[in-house]
């Protein structure tokens, strides 16, 4: 269908669905074993309820913001995904191009098909980029990649802490690995690639499986970026991330594609900002929490920031939209996500982001808590 009648996230993926491969389809959708957590994903926003305010002259509403000091008209940045070039032949740029334009931010993955570089020169000078990173067992590998990006100008680090080893993602390894030049081209020393596997495991058998808390004060010695741990669950380790000295957290299931039953991040976020407001101010101007999984529409953002988050990371909607039309559908996707936002904002009361507060949702169906 043409490109004025995609109307909300959720037909990127219909449309996503009839013209990626079948490779490309099985590696996106595809989570671990049984797909609940990524149908929880889903699903717990449903289970949180508005409380709009009214008569609060809404004649304007500015749902931009400030992503770990980087402006962003969104409260909402991409995630990294790997392997753009499945989607499109513009892969990442796709991203890139229409973040520059709109004025989002986006975080490139360790395991993108186009180079680092190139998506960096594909930005717009001064346009804020954040770096997932999967961690290499050959730690001078990593050292090397980090610091040339902070050289570049990359504003933070999202170590992806929920992934020592890959889910199985039975769809993805259903299919063969065949490497069609879409492959992650970043990480050498990657000997041992497992083509039987589907793409995922054939592409991952660098990561280390021993990252641990000793390594983060390694990472902080190494880069003055600030440090995010991609893929906390509990307040635990919440409480660990930020005694560690980290910027922030990821509230993450990976998009359901690790620990399958993982409850969803907004589940999780409830008890992990109660746990946090013990141990410093809240907000914390020094310590931010995301969430991600799931988020399809403006009302779910809203409902993960009246709960405390600073801002929320989006996969799959993007991804589905430049799979299916290149870089105009990121950029229909993110005028979608504004129209929403003007519209909920204005139905709920709140002028601005500060004035979208726990108050204004009804969370008690959510879970036990
Ligand atoms: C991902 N995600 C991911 N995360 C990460 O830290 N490193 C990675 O390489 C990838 N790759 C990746 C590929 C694909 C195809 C998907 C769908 C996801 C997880 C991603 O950053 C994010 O956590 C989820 O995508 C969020 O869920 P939604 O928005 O896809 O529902």
């Amino acid at each position: 269908p043409p490109l004025d009648e995609i109307l909300n996230l959720h037909d990127f993926e219909s449309v996503a669905k009839t013209v990626l491969t079948p490779k490309a389809w099985a590696y996106y959708s595809s989570a671990s074993d049984d797909e609940i957590t990524i149908r929880e994903n889903r699903a717990a926003f449903q289970r949180v309820w508005f409380r709009p305010r009214i008569l609060r002259d809404v004649t304007s509403v500015d749902w931009s913001t400030n992503i770990l000091g980087c402006k962003s008209s969104l409260p909402v940045y991409i995630s990294a995904t790997a392997l753009g070039k499945l989607g499109h032949p513009d892969g990442e740029l796709n991203l890139t191009r229409a973040a520059a334009k709109h004025g989002v931010i986006q975080m490139i993955p360790t395991l993108a098909s186009c180079s680092f570089d190139e998506i960096v020169d594909a930005a717009q000078p001064n346009q804020p980029l954040f770096l997932q990173l999967y961690v290499n067992k050959d730690r001078e590998i990593t050292k090397k990649y980090v610091q040339h990006a902070e050289k570049r100008g990359v504003k933070a680090l999202f170590i992806t802490v929920d992934a020592p080893q890959l889910g199985r993602r039975e769809k993805d390894m259903r299919m063969k690995f065949v490497d069609d030049g879409a492959g992650a081209k970043v990480q050498e020393g990657q000997k041992d690639v497992k083509k039987d596997q589907g793409v995922a495991r054939a592409i991952s058998s660098f990561i280390d499986p021993s990252l641990s808390w000793k390594d983060i004060p390694w990472f902080r010695s190494i880069t003055n970026m600030h440090i995010i741990l991609k893929g906390v669950s509990t307040p635990e380790d919440a409480i660990l991330a930020y005694e560690a000295g980290c910027q922030g957290i990821v509230l993450s299931n990976h998009g359901g594609r690790q620990l399958d039953t993982a409850r969803s991040g907004l589940e999780n976020l409830i008890d992990i900002v109660a746990a946090l407001k013990t141990k410093g101010p809240w907000p914390n101007p020094n310590f931010s929490v995301f969430v991600d999984g799931g988020v399809r529409r403006a009302s779910d953002v809203l409902k993960a920031i009246a709960l405390g988050a600073s801002a929320v990371g989006i996969g799959r909607g993007f991804l589905y939209a430049f799979s299916s039309y290149g870089q105009e559908g990121v950029e229909r996707a993110f005028e979608i996500l504004r129209d929403e936002f003007e519209m909920n904002m204005r139905l709920l009361g709140a002028r601005n982001i500060r004035e979208v507060v726990p108050d204004m949702v009804d969370a008690s169906a959510l879970s036990a808590h």
